[in-house]
């Protein structure tokens, strides 16, 4: 979704806007903007529709050596994609860039007649409204944007420049993110800290309701109360490799095929072979409660939400006494659900910023739940306001389809199950192949990936005329039939869906006809046989099949078989969303569309 830059040191601040604004790219944007000042407080605005190859055409025949500047890559929500609604807004002698959604914008612009607008968004009205304080020069910059945000209902992250005070920017935030980089002489904001990457490691992440005056060598912080901050200066964990693509053609492919590491550093220092149980240090609940855990609710978006699907299917298969719902988090905020005592809420998220889901984690906390994070991204908002949480660490996910955050999501809530499961008493003989499973999987995701991936290409490149696919699986295979349609759908735009096989017959056999290809997911299992006769019912109403299966003597006469290892048992449906990853991966490349940036969708979804 939208990005924010900004720059004020001794350097070309041009230079970094474009290169920050690059780094943002992969969360998804339809227009860009920079402005910058030069000593006098001369702007430079420019902004274009499109990519940020666009703005740098217009940049090339205005290149300036001003040294502060804000810019933006704009996600539209009021307003549709164009010049004249890209970010920087201006407002008399004050420039905005913002992130995030004005909510009273309607009412807020009624008052403001004297501003002649010449966007539709609601950023301008906020730009407005800060210079309806800032002109008459009553209040500083800084004072003018707290007056402002005082009356402003909704979301926001934003970084405000002045012509008449070309030496600071103004930031403050309230539920978009804002990190402030501290340099030598310079210091740079970014609403994401990948964009500081390779010029400082050291940064304070401003918290909600905070503001900040940002100066080349000084950073004041308070509240919008006036109250003085002291802000912790924290070290960025990434590292610029982590957000290149090293060798791979596209981020999707590369994020892809790093899953067997990535796990790994999930189960860093979590996983005990020998005795064959896991330890989950952050979630910090004492042994006593966690036996008491009856009820677990998971929440999260799009990929996080199938995941906390199908680790529900397995936390139930191991603990007893237990039921676990898992929520859409822009249904369950408005829900008003009743949740039972001795629940725990899981909030899933990769970014740890979605707007739903952050929503919900704080509706549950007002029921007074306990809230664990499954959060990949270190010092999100999520992960600074749940009571506790496990980090994923699968590194930086910049693909806006999300691969391998899934797969650790996964096992970090099984972990978390595993957790109670132990604290309940569950025999160790239950609990232990699930453990000696979870060790064992960076290992078979790795074989999977090697073994299938010219396959799959070659299978991808068959079906890829198709308009319609339809994904069915049983058990834990219809949660990972579900993710593999999503994937599908959001980069290659083939409308996709997934069906519980046992469904089949209760609607969607009615659309079985040449237009549409199946890919059924079967492991073997208690439920194969079931799910053999599914594959039959499809197939005698002529349909065209692929089947993915651990299954070695799979002989029903489907188009392909795609077979995996039979090592890995009760993840098998892992092994098998990898070849759904690599098959909308293939699709995507063979259609020629952008793979890591699909049209309309953005990396974090940080508005409702
Ligand atoms: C967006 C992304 C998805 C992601 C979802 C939830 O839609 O494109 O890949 O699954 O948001 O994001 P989160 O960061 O909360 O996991």
């Amino acid at each position: 979704m939208c990005g924010i830059v900004g720059y004020v040191g001794n350097k070309n601040a041009q230079d970094f806007l474009i290169s920050g604004l690059k780094r943002l790219e992969y969360r998804g944007y339809d227009s860009a903007g920079i402005v910058t000042l030069d000593v006098k407080g001369e702007p430079t605005l420019l902004r274009a529709k499109g990519k940020i190859a666009n703005l740098e055409e217009k940049l090339a025949a205005n290149k300036r050596d001003d040294t502060i500047g804000i810019g933006h890559t704009r996600w539209a929500t009021h307003g549709e994609p164009s010049e004249e609604n890209a970010h920087p807004h201006r407002a008399g002698e004050i420039f905005l860039v913002h992130n995030g959604i004005i909510e009273n914008y309607k009412e807020l612009k009624e008052h403001l007649t004297e501003h002649d607008f010449k966007s539709q968004t609601d950023t301008e009205v906020l730009a407005a409204l800060i210079n309806s304080f800032y002109k008459d020069g009553k209040y500083s910059l800084i004072n003018a944007v707290v007056q402002a945000l005082k009356l402003v209902k909704g979301t926001y992250g934003i970084a405000v420049v002045s012509c008449k005070k070309p030496d600071e920017i103004v930031v403050a935030r309230s539920g978009s993110p804002l990190v402030i980089g501290i340099g030598h002489d310079e210091t740079m904001i970014a609403s994401d800290a990948s964009a500081l990457l390779g010029h400082t490691k050291q940064a304070i992440y401003l918290n909600d309701g905070e503001v900040a005056l940002v100066t080349s060598n000084s950073v004041e912080v308070k509240t919008l109360n006036a109250e003085p901050v002291s802000a912790k200066v924290e070290e960025i964990e990434t590292n610029l490799a982590a957000i290149q693509k090293g060798g791979y053609e596209h981020f999707l492919l590369k994020e892809i095929m790093e899953q067997p590491e990535s796990l790994k550093e999930t189960l860093r220092g979590r996983v005990n072979l020998e005795e064959g149980t896991v330890r989950l240090g952050g979630p910090g609940i004492p042994e006593a409660e966690l036996r008491q855990i009856k009820h677990l609710v998971i929440v999260g978006c799009g990929t996080a939400y199938h995941a906390g699907l199908l680790a529900s299917y397995y936390i139930e298969q191991f603990t007893p006494e237990i039921t676990v719902e898992t929520v859409i988090a822009s249904e369950y905020r408005y829900r008003n659900a009743y949740i039972p005592e001795n629940s725990v809420a899981l909030i899933v998220s990769q970014s740890g910023e979605t707007a739903d889901t952050l929503a919900c984690l704080r509706e549950i906390k007002k029921q007074g739940v306990k809230t664990i994070g499954i959060v990949n991204a270190i010092g999100s908002t999520i992960a600074r306001e749940v009571d506790g949480g496990t980090y994923v660490h699968v590194g930086p996910e910049i693909s806006v389809a999300s691969t391998k955050a899934f797969t650790s999501q996964v096992i970090a809530m099984v972990m978390f199950g595993l957790t109670i499961a132990q604290a309940k008493g569950v025999k160790p003989a239950i609990l232990k192949p699930y453990v000696k499973e979870i060790a064992k999987l960076p290992e078979a995701i790795h074989d999977t990936l090697e073994n299938a991936k010219g396959e799959v290409e070659e299978i991808a490149k068959k079906y890829v005329d198709y308009e319609h696919a339809i994904y069915l699986g049983r058990d834990t295979a219809y949660p990972t039939a579900m993710e593999g349609a999503l994937k599908l759908k959001e980069i290659s735009y083939v409308d996709a869906n997934a069906y519980a096989f046992g469904e089949l017959k209760h609607g969607p056999l009615a659309l079985i006809d040449d237009r549409f290809f199946e890919i059924a997911l079967v492991p073997k299992g208690e439920l194969y046989e079931k799910a053999a006769s599914n594959v039959q019912e499809v197939l005698a109403r002529n349909g065209h099949m692929i089947v993915v299966t651990n299954v070695e003597q799979f002989d029903l006469p489907v188009e392909r078989v795609i077979r995996i290892s039979d090592e890995i048992e009760h993840f098998a449906p892992l092994l098998m969303n990898l070849i759904s990853q690599l098959f909308a991966y293939y699709t995507t490349v063979a259609k020629g569309y952008n793979v890591d940036q699909p049209r309309n969708l953005a990396k974090s979804v940080t508005v409702e």
